[in-house]
């Protein structure tokens, strides 16, 4: 399933990022207010569960999302701004990361690191700003299913059809939750008119 967010402030961020004269800071920071617009909408029909509080008036039951359930995992290094993002609005999430790098002459992405705890019975929420062919989110979501996580969701910031399409004919249960789908892909394997290289613009390289 995809879930694309057609609000105006989305649109309004999505156009300051393609913006060159954005510099890295605001780059990220950007990254990290759409990435709360993301969770907003893909956490919408969680259950919550009683939660023993010490209020005011003393030990209550207050309704909680189940935190400790939830694994984020982050792509390296453009999917850093995303985990700070998640992590500040769900401080008790355990956090997960996995470098995968794309060929810059055969577009292929090749997973070398990989630091994701258990999964076994985990909702995930796997973060990348960039669907270009897809291949680096089919690489993670492949990686996390053989760790049997329950159920995977995806953040992401901008897509092409090409690739969204061929994860989700890959994994049709994997709920892709994205801001902006653009158009396609140049020669290059670059999204268009996309942002360029998420990475470099994060970190200034
Ligand atoms: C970018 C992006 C995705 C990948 C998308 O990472 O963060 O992981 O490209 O491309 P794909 O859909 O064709 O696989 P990149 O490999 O450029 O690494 P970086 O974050 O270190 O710049
Ligand atoms: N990775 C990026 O950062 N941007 C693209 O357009 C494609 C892959």
């Amino acid at each position: 399933m995809f879930y694309e967010l057609s609000n105006p402030l989305t649109k309004t961020l999505i156009t300051q990022l393609r913006n060159q004269k954005s510099e890295a800071l605001l780059f990220r920071h950007t990254i990290a207010e759409l990435t709360k617009q993301l969770l907003y909408e893909a956490l919408k029909d969680f259950p919550l569960s009683k939660k023993k509080t010490t209020t005011w008036r003393g030990e209550e039951h207050c309704m909680a999302l189940d935190e400790a359930n939830i694994l984020v995992v982050t792509v390296l290094r453009a999917g850093m701004p995303m985990l700070e993002s998640v992590m500040q609005t769900l401080p008790n999430a355990t956090a997960g990361f996995l470098a995968i790098k794309r060929d810059e002459v055969t577009h292929k992405s090749k997973l070398y690191y990989d630091r994701v705890p258990d999964c076994q019975g985990k909702t995930i929420f796997l973060v990348d700003p960039m669907v270009a062919t897809g291949g680096s989110l089919l690489d993670a979501i492949e990686l996390l299913k053989s760790r049997k996580a329950l159920r995977i969701i995806t953040l992401n910031i901008i897509g092409s059809p090409e690739g969204l399409e061929r994860v989700n004919a890959a994994y049709p249960d994997v709920d892709i939750y994205i801001a902006q789908i653009d158009e396609g892909l140049n020669a290059e394997k670059y999204i268009i008119p996309g942002l360029g290289d998420a990475g470099d613009r994060a970190y200034n390289t």
